[in-house]
């Protein structure tokens, strides 16, 4: 299940299939596709802009959702009784030593409605997740920081776009320092490098993103110059 800001009609297609590799994005290609298929660290794309990195943001959310969801087998059919539900871990490990031989011809497939989500993903812009942290603690509640430190999975988009202020700043610090101490893992995608990382951050977050993500750089044009307007 993807929670948080919606993706929009312009990443919902967007795939590791249709997404074109090249030397210039191969390792920050492979690095989400290591953690969409087994899980572990995380991954920092930095790279200009229109190089792709939300393409490949929304193709490791939807890759590790597909791979991390369980049939709902146990249930009910009042929708009632308990699933146990294994680690993400665990299903990563299962799903990474499937192949497409082991899916045979004829046999009955699963419809949506057959299939439990297990995994929860939260996506972000950093824009509207900065908003949306502000605007939740004048509510006197902090449900979205909340699901941000706990969910299986992060992905921060145009990290570094908002106005840091000590209030940002601080609630960054800490689902920061709450996802290393539980090794859970992030994705997160910047226009900034790793010297603009320090400056704008601190220390303290990069050395724990470094501990817990592969950085990864991507180089080459902007694809969107060259794109018709749509
Ligand atoms: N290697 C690629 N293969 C296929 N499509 C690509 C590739 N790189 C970029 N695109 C497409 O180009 C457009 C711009 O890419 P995207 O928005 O992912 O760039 P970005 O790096 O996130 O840029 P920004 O830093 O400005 O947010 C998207 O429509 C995306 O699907
Ligand atoms: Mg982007």
């Amino acid at each position: 299940m993807i929670q948080g800001a919606p993706l929009g009609a312009r990443f919902e297609r967007c795939t590791f299939d249709n997404f074109e590799v090249s030397n210039e994005n191969r390792e920050a290609y492979e690095a989400c596709r290591r953690l969409a298929e087994k899980g572990g660290a995380g991954v920092l794309i930095m790279g200009k802009n229109g190089l792709g990195k939300t393409h490949l943001l929304v193709a490791l959310m939807k890759e590790y959702d597909r791979r991390t969801s369980l049939p709902s087998m146990n249930r009910r059919e009042d929708g009632s009784g308990s699933v146990r539900v294994p680690p993400v871990t665990e299903l990563l490990r299962v799903a990474a030593t499937e192949t497409d031989e082991d899916v045979g011809v004829g046999e009955p497939t699963l419809s949506p409605d057959e299939i439990e989500r297990s995994t929860h993903i939260e996506y972000w812009p950093l824009l509207d997740l900065a908003s949306e942290l502000r605007s939740e603690i004048t509510r006197g509640y902090q449900e979205v920081s909340r699901r941000c430190r706990e969910c299986d999975l992060l992905v921060l988009d145009d990290f570094g776009a908002e106005r840091v202020t000590d209030f940002v700043l601080a609630e960054l610090e800490r689902i920061v320092d709450w996802r290393y101490r539980t090794m859970r893992p992030s994705a997160i995608a910047t226009n900034l490098d790793i010297a603009r990382i320090t400056m704008k951050y601190g220390q303290r977050a990069l050395s724990r993103w470094a501990a817990s993500c592969e950085l990864v750089t991507v180089l080459g044009e902007d694809r969107r110059a060259s794109m018709e307007p749509s």
